[in-house]
C-alpha cells in the first residue's frame, strides 16, 4: 500500500532510445504517480558502462533520456531528475554494500548469467558483476519506499531489501527497506516477434520492438508483422494466447480500456483488424511524446539546467545519508 510519506526512486540506463517496454513497465507509471509523493528518477550512467560504451554516444544517450522524461510528461518541478554519475556518493555507497553482499548472492543474478552468456563469464567485466549492489546504492541512499520497475528488476529489488536489512541488522538502523511497484499488466511487454522474449533495447530483430521515436509508419509496418498465436479471436488468455495477450495489453496502456473492453470492441473481428487498432492507438498515444522528444532534443540548454537543479538536490540528500553511512561503518576519523 502506497502511503503519503513514501518516497519513489526509479532510473533507466542511457543505452539508446527508450521502447514501448521501458515505457509501459516503468515510465507510464512514473508520470501517473509523481504528483502524489516525492520522486527520484536517475539516469544511471554508471550502470550503462558495465557493458563497453562509446563515450560521445554514452554523453548524447545520457542527454536524451532527460529529454525522454520530460517528454513523457515528468514534471522537473515536482522530481529530481538527475544524472548517477554526478552524484559520486552512489559508487561510494556501492562499495560499501558490496563489502556486505555474498559472491552467492550475486551470481544468482539471473541478468549477469544472461549478458554474460554471450562472451563468456571468465570475460565479464567486474562492474557487470556487481550491478546490483550499485543498484541497492541509488535506492537506499534516498530512504526510497517504492520502485516503480519492470518485472525483470524484481531480483535486484529482493537483494536490495536483504542487503539493507544484513547492514542494518549489523550496524544498526539505517536503511528503508523499497517495496516494488509493478504494473498490474505490462510489467514484462514482449517482443512483437517472438513473444517468448521480453522486448529489449539490446534484441537483435528491431522489427519486434516499437521505439519511442518511431514513425508512424514504421509503427503500424512492425504491428502489422507482430506475430500473433493460433485460433482467431481476440481474447485474453495469457496461458493459450500470449502474443495477443501482449499485444492486447499494449492496447489497454495506450487507451485506458480494459481488456473486457478490448474484447467487447474486437468481438466477431480478426487478429487483422485488431492490429490495425492497435497500430491506430499507438500512433495517437506516442505521437505528442515523439513530438516533445524532438522539441527537447532541440533544447539541450534547458535540459542541462534541469540536471544541474536535480543533482544538487539529489547530491544534498544523498550526502547526508553518507554521513550517517560513514559513523556507522566506521570510516574516516569520524
Ligand atoms: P533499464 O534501463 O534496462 O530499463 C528501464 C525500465 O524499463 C523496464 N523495462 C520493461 N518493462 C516492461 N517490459 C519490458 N519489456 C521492459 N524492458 C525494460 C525495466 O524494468 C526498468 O524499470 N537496472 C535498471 C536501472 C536502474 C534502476 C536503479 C531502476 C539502476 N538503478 C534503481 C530502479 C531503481 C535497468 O537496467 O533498467
Amino acid at each position: 500500500m502506497i502511503v503519503m510519506q513514501d518516497l519513489l526512486f526509479s532510473g533507466v540506463k542511457p543505452t539508446g532510445t527508450l521502447h514501448l517496454g521501458n515505457y509501459i513497465g516503468a515510465l507510464k507509471k512514473w508520470t501517473e504517480i509523481q504528483h502524489l509523493y516525492q520522486c527520484y528518477f536517475c539516469i544511471v550512467d554508471l550502470h550503462a558502462i558495465t557493458v563497453p560504451q562509446d563515450p560521445a554516444q554514452l554523453r548524447k544517450d545520457t542527454l536524451d533520456i532527460a529529454a525522454t522524461y520530460l517528454a513523457v510528461g515528468l514534471d522537473p518541478k515536482r522530481c529530481t531528475l538527475f544524472i548517477q554519475s554526478e552524484v559520486p556518493e552512489h559508487a561510494e555507497l556501492a562499495w560499501i554494500l558490496g563489502c556486505v553482499a555474498k559472491m552467492g548472492e550475486m551470481e544468482r543474478m539471473t541478468q549477469f548469467k544472461d549478458k554474460s552468456q554471450k562472451g563468456g563469464r571468465e570475460r565479464s567485466g567486474l562492474g557487470l558483476f556487481s550491478y546490483p549492489a550499485l543498484m541497492a546504492a541509488d535506492i537506499l541512499l534516498y530512504d526510497t519506499t517504492i520502485v516503480p520497475v519492470g518485472d525483470d528488476q524484481t531480483q535486484h529489488i529482493e537483494l536490495t531489501r536483504l542487503l539493507a536489512k544484513r547492514f542494518n541488522d549489523k550496524f544498526g538502523s539505517t536503511f528503508t527497506l523499497p517495496e516494488i511497484l509493478l504494473q498490474k499488466h505490462g510489467a514484462r511487454i514482449m517482443s512483437l516477434t517472438d513473444p517468448a522474449k521480453k522486448m529489449s533495447k539490446s534484441d537483435e530483430s528491431k522489427s519486434g520492438v516499437i521505439m519511442l521515436d518511431d514513425e508512424a509508419d514504421t509503427i503500424h509496418h512492425k504491428i502489422s508483422r507482430a506475430v500473433t498465436d493460433s485460433g482467431s479471436g481476440v481474447v485474453y488468455d495469457l496461458e493459450k494466447k500470449p502474443a495477443v495477450a501482449n499485444l492486447m495489453t499494449i492496447y489497454h496502456h495506450m487507451t485506458g480500456k480494459t481488456m473486457k473492453e478490448i474484447e467487447t470492441l474486437y468481438a466477431g473481428k480478426g487478429y487483422g483488424d485488431f492490429k490495425t487498432g492497435l497500430a491506430e492507438v499507438v500512433i495517437e498515444h506516442l505521437a505528442p511524446i515523439t513530438k516533445k522528444l524532438k522539441e527537447y532534443r532541440e533544447h539541450p540548454q534547458e535540459l542541462q539546467n534541469i540536471l544541474d537543479h536535480g543533482r544538487d538536490a539529489a547530491h544534498h540528500a544523498a550526502r547526508e545519508k553518507m554521513k550517517l553511512v560513514r559513523d556507522r561503518v566506521g570510516l574516516g576519523r569520524g
